[in-house]
Parts: structure tokens; sequence; C-alpha cells
């Protein structure tokens, strides 16, 4: 008998006594005070050096967090992994020749790009059960804060710059998480807009703000998908740390949304202005990764008084009603073996379903004469970025490159141009082992960015004779703990510039189309060089099977059908939020102003002085101009609305439009509908989008009816008057569009 099967028959055995849901009174009754607070605080490893955050070697190596086990009480450990892309663990255990892949899906962004509910929750069905079959009880994730501005790092984490979009995502991602018997810890709650001194920055928020944009979406997620966990930020919140703030973990999320799961830290230890008490007491039940000091400090603080035995009991028992749902505790066999071929497919369909087609003037889709050779440009096309880094990245077995996705459907690529990007890419990576900065320690975890390199004018035209197009690879990563620089960053590099003009003038003096891929989780600058170019694909970072979702899309094997969810605007400086975000920050000269204990304008806090006007909201209201508006997309055939059907009846507005393919190729269409409040009372954003659909695949010609539903509570503003939602009685002004800058048909209804 193998050791792993006594280990379960003895734990078996062990649990006859079993936490079972119905006997949860009589197990608090006999757990000794030390057990109760040992509940509370996770199980870090020994060696648990600092920054390594999401990474211990117990039961499943590079899982991120692990609870208490009380053997005699049938009280079994439990496990966390990352992350929102994917189950992150090692694919190397010591002593063991075998390697623990998991699939690389698509980033945050991407999936809310496809504006696709339904295929979103099936991705979610997949990482579910790779987070089953790994043996792990709750994938930390997904990430739900919003884009507030371009520069934070951690938006290919996120979805969108509007509440509704990311509720909607949210919520599909985690009913498929959770229909596989795991657990989703939806995060950072709340409003964790920068990654600039994320663990102390007081995110200064109106009450208006925090409950239409930054809760919102959380809101809806948790009352509809109902999640097992919650992860509280690091961050302040209106000057109270989110992980003690009993407004946001009690009042809002308990007593207002009616959550019923337990809420964790972020991967912090014990705070030193931050009593672990008050995280108890305010609603946050479990720390992690957990330091025996805070088993301690519970204990002092219950002995003394700080902590009241009824607030621990609560915490206890929201552990235990978790814990009696795991696929631990119900001793699950799980097998290390998910079925990563169907998830590969998934992860595909998804990413391809995700990008999103910025311009095109006829040079897409490529022709595949099998006789194809392309010229490919950008370190990236060779070294595809499948995700972001940090605690967000997954440890997948391959990513598919440029090169492969190309000539997996009949499209090979110049072998000169080719053999120099491979050979420097090998080059790279190897340079990169001993060059890379050791405070950048997420850097190990995903897919650093390779400089690139620059290809001469001679080269170019040598590579021009035998090829029929150029596609250039423009790449950017990022990761949590850092914000995005604004030059190189969110605009291009010299070198990159100079790379596309190179490549368009001598491809264009011999009328060859040259085509820009954007492999990036986050917004960059367009205006300056879109114009030299004759097509430009925001591919994301698409998840493993990357060059094979762009190869669908560039050959039209799949009509690109994604849409932007945040603004792209001219400049980064468009922003409102831009004068209150922190901007070429460097992390280790801020340490000696840090003695001067003084606050600093987005450093210390960062005052979200905007309001409830970000992205479009504030674009369109504002009149501004953008480079391409929220909700923008191309696809390789075009669509007719018809005017828009809306009846009120019972509170509930049913928004109907036909949209028929008037092109002559199939393709799908997202069709938003935005609603413009009456005049009058509170200042409100000139549109809001309130809901959304998406066609089937539709052939040339067809049509199909949209048929979508606005409850009169979603058309609510918070009051902070009356500190709550108000719905103003008048005329609505409900809009079928294309994105936010093309209304397609507008009707107007009155509403009581
Ligand atoms: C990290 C991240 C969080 C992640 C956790 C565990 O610092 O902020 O998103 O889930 O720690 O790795």
């Amino acid at each position: 008998m193998s050791k792993r099967m006594i280990l379960s028959l003895l734990t078996a055995v062990l649990s006859l006594g079993t936490v079972m849901a119905d006997n949860i009174d009589e197990m608090m009754k006999s757990m000794t005070l030390e057990e109760k607070a040992r509940l509370l605080v996770g199980v870090a490893d020994e060696d648990y050096e600092p920054g390594t955050a999401g990474h211990q070697k117990q039961f499943v190596y590079g899982a991120a967090g692990v609870t208490y086990a009380i053997p005699r009480l049938g009280i079994p450990s439990t496990l966390s992994c990352d992350g929102p892309a994917g189950v992150h663990i090692d694919s190397v255990r010591p002593g063991d020749s075998r390697r623990y892949f998991a699939t690389g899906f698509p980033i945050a962004s991407c999936l809310a790009g496809t504006w696709n509910a339904e295929l979103v929750e099936n991705v979610g069905k997949a990482m579910g059960n790779e987070t089953l079959e790994y043996g792990c009880d709750i994938i930390l994730g997904p990430g739900m804060n919003i884009h507030r501005n371009p520069l934070c790092g951690r938006n290919f984490e996120y979805y969108s710059e509007d509440p509704y979009v990311t509720g909607v995502i949210g919520t599909a991602l985690v009913k498929g998480i959770q229909s596989q018997g795991v657990g989703a810890c939806p995060k950072h709650y709340a409003v964790n807009s920068q990654e600039t001194e994320r663990f102390s920055v007081d995110e200064q928020v109106s009450e208006r703000a925090l409950h239409e944009i930054y809760l919102r979406g959380f809101e809806k997620m948790v009352r509809e998908a109902h999640p097992w966990c919650i992860m509280s930020a690091y961050n302040r919140v209106n000057g109270v740390y989110a992980q003690c703030n009993k407004l946001l973990l009690t009042d809002i999320l308990r007593d207002d949304w009616g959550f019923n799961g337990i809420v964790m830290t972020d991967w912090i230890g014990k705070r030193a202005d931050l009593p672990v008490e008050e995280a108890v007491k305010s609603g946050n039940d479990l720390m992690m990764p957990g330091y025996p000091v805070q088993i301690e400090d519970i204990l002092a603080a219950v002995k003394d008084g700080r902590l009241p035995m009824a607030d621990l009991d609560r915490s206890v028992r929201r552990m235990l009603e978790f814990i009696v749902k795991t696929p631990r505790y119900k001793n699950y066999r799980f097998s290390e073996s998910p079925d990563r071929a169907a998830h590969a497919a998934i992860t595909r369909q998804a990413g391809t379903e995700g990008m999103v087609l910025l311009k095109n003037n006829g040079a897409l889709p490529m022709a595949t004469t099998g006789k194809d050779t392309i010229a490919l440009f950008g370190v990236n096309s060779y070294d595809f970025l499948s995700g972001g880094v940090g605690s967000g990245c997954v440890n997948v077995e391959k990513v598919v490159d440029m090169v492969s996705g190309l000539k997996a459907q009949g499209i090979a690529t110049t072998p000169t141009l080719t053999d120099i990007y491979q050979k420097y890419v090998q080059y790279a990576r190897v340079k990169l082992m001993v060059d890379k900065n050791p405070l950048m320690w997420f850097l190990d975890q995903g897919q650093p960015k390779l400089d690139e390199i620059e290809i001469t004018e001679r080269c170019i035209r040598h590579e021009a004779q035998e090829a029929s197009a150029a596609i250039i690879t423009i790449a950017r990563q990022a990761g949590e703990g850092i914000d995005r620089q604004i030059d190189g960053e969110f605009t291009l590099t010299d070198l990159e510039q100079t790379m596309i003009q190179r490549v368009s003038d001598v491809f264009h003096e011999q009328n060859k189309p040259v085509i820009v891929v954007i492999n990036s989780g986050s917004v960059i600058e367009t205006v300056s060089w879109r114009d030299k170019v004759d097509a430009i694909l925001m591919a994301w970072q698409p998840g493993q099977e990357g060059g094979n979702a762009v190869a669908d899309v560039l050959t039209g094997k799949v009509s690109p059908s994604g849409k932007l969810t945040m603004t792209w605007p001219v400049s980064v400086y468009d922003h409102w939020s831009t004068r209150n975000f922190p901007q070429d920050y460097d992390m280790y000269s801020y340490q000696r102003l840090r003695q001067r204990n003084r606050p600093i304008k987005g450093i210390t806090y960062t005052n979200h002085e905007e309001g409830i006007y970000v992205g479009y909201r504030y674009f369109d209201t504002y009149k501004k101009q953008v480079a391409y508006p929220f909700g923008f997309g191309l696809s390789y055939t075009t669509f007719a609305y018809s005017r828009p059907n809306v009846k009120l009846r019972n509170d509930v507005l049913t928004v109907s439009v036909t949209v028929t393919n008037t092109g002559k190729t199939a393709g799908k269409e997202v069709v938003q509908v935005y609603v413009h409040a009456p005049e009058g009372g509170m200042d409100k954003p000139e549109k809001e989008l309130r809901a959304f659909a998406k066609t089937r695949l539709l052939q040339a010609g067809e049509k199909e009816t949209l048929t979508m539903e606005i409850r009169k509570s979603d058309l609510a503003s918070w009051s902070e008057a009356s500190h709550g939602w108000e719905v103003a009685s008048g005329d609505y002004d409900v809009m079928v569009a294309a994105n936010a800058n093309d209304v397609r048909g507008t009707a107007t209804v009155k509403i009581k």
C-alpha cells in the first residue's frame, strides 16, 4: 500500500469524528482556545521568506497557502493556489522526475474582451477542474479591481474600467470555477487601484465612486455567484486598511450583500500598525500566509479582552463552514492529471475570441495560399507572452509562439530573420538569468520581456524580397508590485518606432502590407504610429495557445469579435486619473522620502479625485478625443442593427434589437446597451453601460434578435445625501451601440 494510500486511509479513519456541516456547534464546543486561534492563521512554511508570496512547499509545491489542520477533530488542512489565469503551482518537485504543468488561460482583460459570459464560464470550469485535480481547494481569483488608469501594473489581471462588465465577467468565472466543487477567491477587495506602495497606500475615494465604480462589480458577483472566499486588499481605503475595514468587510459585504463565506487577507505577515484582533473584529477571518506570531497575538487579545470570544467564534464558525465544503475535507482523490489537451482548446478559443481588431484597411484576413511567407519582426513574435508576471503567472508546458502558430496554418516565415531572432532569444534568456534585478523577485514567476533588437533597413530589404507581408509584434510585460512607466512602456520605445517606420517604408514601397500584433496585458500608445501600418490586432496575453490564437484571427479562420473593455487614450495624460497616479516611480529612491514620514501624493495616499469619471464615463461626458473608445472592436464583416424595442414592465426594462450580418463572412457581434439618465439632480455621466449581449456566429446575411434585461435598480446612482441607491424619475434614453462612440439606435422610456 503506497504511502499516500496509508495517509488517506489514516485521514479517513481519523475523520470519523468529522466536522459535519450539521455538528459544527459540537465541534466548536470541543475546540481549545489555541485550536480556534490557529484556525484563523495560515500555516506558512517555516522557511517562508517574505516576498516569495504564493510559494509554499507543503502538500502541493508552489501553491499559495495552507490552513491549519486539527486531525483529532477531522479538520484537514485546506490549500489555496493562485491565480486569475490558471493554477499557479511549481512544475518541478524535488525528487520527482514528473513535471506538473497547468494550463495558461488568457489574462483577465482578454477574457473580458470576449464579452461572452458563457465562454468565460467554460474557462472557469476548466480552471476549477485543474484546481481540483491538482489537489487545491481554492483558486485565488478572479481579480476584479477597476482599470482606473493604464499605468496600473496589474490591469492585466483585472477586467475593465467599467463595473458592469467587471461584474458580469467575474460572476461567470466564479460560477464556472465553483461548479467543479472548489472555491473561488475574488480579489483584491477593495480599491487596489495601483501597485506603487500597495501595502500601505491610502486609496481615498468618495462614497459615491466607491459604490458605483469600485464595489459594483464585486457586489454583482457576490450576489449572483456566491464565492466561497473574498481576499481583502493590502491597501487602506479612506484611511482604514481593507483587511480591518468593518464598513467593507461586514456592513457592506455581509450585511448588505449577504456574503456568507470567509475573508482572507492578501499575503502579508504581522503588521505593526494593524493589530490582528482588529482584522478579526472587522470581519477578516483568515490571516494569510500566516505566521505563528499572529496566533500568539490572537490568544493575547482574547485573554486581555481586546478580542471578544464571540468575534473569535464567529470567524471560527465561518472557517468550519468553509472547510466542510472543500475537496480535502471530503477526501477527494485528486488525479494530478487534468485533461490539459481539452483545456488547451478552451484557452485557445477564449484567447481568439478576446482579441480585438483595432485597424484593418483590408490587409486582413491574410491569404493562405499555402505558399505565403511572412517577414516576422519583434522579439516577442518568437517569445510570445502567455500571461503576466508575479503570482498571476502559470507554469505552462509550452507557449505557442507566432512562428509555430502561423506555420500550423500554412504560413511560413522568412528563414534568415527567423534565425536571427531565434538565436537572439536563446542568448537573451541566458543573459537575463544573470542580469536580472534580484529585487524584481516576481521576474522568476512568468515570462519577463526580453529587450527588443534593432533590425537594419538592409536586413528588412533582404527579407522583403521573399515575403508577401510583414508582421511586427509589439509586446509589454507587467506584474504585481510595480506600476508601469510612461516612457517606453505606455509609449513605444524609439527602437520600436524605428522598426515600424523602416518596415513600413520598405514593404509599402513594394505594395506589401504591414500588420502589427500587440502582445500586452495593458493599453499602449497607438496614435503616433497607427497610420503607418495596415492592420493592428490587440492579442493581449491570450494564454499558452497564443500563436495559434493569433493565427486563427490573422488567417480569418476565426473572425475577430473581441471588443475593448477599457478606453485607449491618445495620451496617458488624457485620463483624469493620471493627475493622481504615481508616475515613473522609483521605489528605491522613495526609501529616503519615507523617513520624512509626511504625506506624499500617489505614494502614501492617492486621491481618486476624478470620482466616478473613470474611463469612458470621463472621455464621453467631457467629449475628449480617444484613440479607441470603450467597446470598440472591428470584425471581418459588418453588422446592421434594427431600431431597439424597449419595454418597461414590473420594474424591468426589456431591450431587444435585431442584428444582421450585412457583410460577406461569418462573424459575431457584441451589442452594448447604454443608458442616459434624466437631467437634473446628481451630476451623471453622459451614458453608462447597463447591459450587453453577443450574437452567435452569424453567417453572411443571417440575423439574430438579442433580448437583454435591465432592472430598475441597475439604473440607480449612489446618493451621498441619503447614503443609498436612488433611481431618478424621468425619461431615460436607452441606446444600442457597437461601442461607446457608435450608437446605432435609441429609444426613450419614462421611469417613475
Ligand atoms: C500576492 C498578490 C495576490 C496573491 C497572493 C498569493 O501578493 O497580491 O493577488 O493571490 O499574494 O500569492
